[in-house]
């Protein structure tokens, strides 16, 4: 009998952002999991890291800047061939700008949705292929953020290119509904462990990040908290839920 720890059994799992953070985290869990894991991401230290870490061959790490978008799909092809078709993928990646729109130029906002936005449907469009897809039904989770709802002064880009990430979502979970092929967003709060968040306190003044913290009913949230739901929207627990956008935020959104 499956138990709890395979929920994932034998799955390819493709993860962006998988060298820090809610990447790295999936990609541990989804290994528990039972899963083959592809990590993908630009810092190839890291990658390797995790990768000796899992201590199998049947995962994979790809080094690639999602701006490449021309790679996307030679590496999708080299995972197949090699592992086999795909049953799930993790868009972790993702950066933030905190700035006033008097400082942001065009060229910023080109960069934030090339890599928080368009990579994520430029990988579903590859992935949606039948030579792909796994034919049983593939499960999609993207990580946006609790910005895709709400929102906060000098983040225009960010919350910009989030909620564009779920309103593609939705439009793709319609359209590839009838191929088996579930598309999700989680929407995290801020997470206490994530370079990110090292990122912002830099950014920002400690009181600004102490406001930030008073604000979260259940205080800052953690990797773990976003991996678990998504091991559940990548298992067939979840196979009737698809075009949404769970939120994760230990309540600030219903203050
Ligand atoms: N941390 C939070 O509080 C929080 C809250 C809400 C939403 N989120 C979202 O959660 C996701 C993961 O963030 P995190 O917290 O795990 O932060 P993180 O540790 O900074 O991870 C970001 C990941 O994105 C990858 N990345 C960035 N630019 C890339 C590019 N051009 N090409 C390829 N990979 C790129 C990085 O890979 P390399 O280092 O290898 O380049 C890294 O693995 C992001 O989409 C973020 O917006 C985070």
């Amino acid at each position: 009998m499956i138990g709890i720890m395979n929920r994932l059994q034998n799955k390819n799992i493709l993860i962006t952002g998988a060298s820090s953070g809610i990447g790295k985290e999936c990609a541990f869990r989804c290994y528990e999991e039972g899963a083959k894991v592809h990590l993908l991401g630009r810092n190839e230290r890291s990658l390797k890291e995790i990768y000796a870490q899992l201590n199998d061959n049947n995962n994979s790490i790809s080094i690639l800047d999602l701006q490449d978008f021309e790679r996307y799909q030679n590496i999708i092809e080299s995972i197949v061939t090699k592992h086999g078709k795909i049953d799930g993928f993790i868009h972790s990646a993702g950066y933030q700008i905190v700035l006033p729109i008097s400082a942001m130029n065009y060229q910023m906002y080109l960069d934030i949705f090339s890599v928080n936005t368009i990579s994520a449907f430029e990988f579903i469009r590859l992935l949606s292929k039948k030579n792909y897809s796994n034919l049983s039904g593939m499960s999609i989770v993207l990580i946006a953020s609790i910005m895709s709802v709400l929102a906060d002064t000098a983040l225009t880009a960010y919350c910009a290119s989030k909620s564009a990430l779920v309103g593609g979502a939705k439009a793709l979970a319609l359209e590839l509904a009838n191929k088996g092929i579930r598309i999700n967003c989680i929407s995290p709060g801020t997470l206490a462990d994530t370079a990110m968040t090292d990122n912002l306190k830099k950014q920002i003044s400690e009181e600004e990040f102490h406001r930030i913290e008073q604000e979260y009913p259940m205080g800052l949230g953690s990797t773990k908290d976003i991996s678990s739901l998504c091991l559940f929207l990548l298992s067939d627990e979840s196979k009737w839920i698809t075009g949404q956008n769970i939120i994760v935020d230990g309540g600030l959104s219903v203050r």
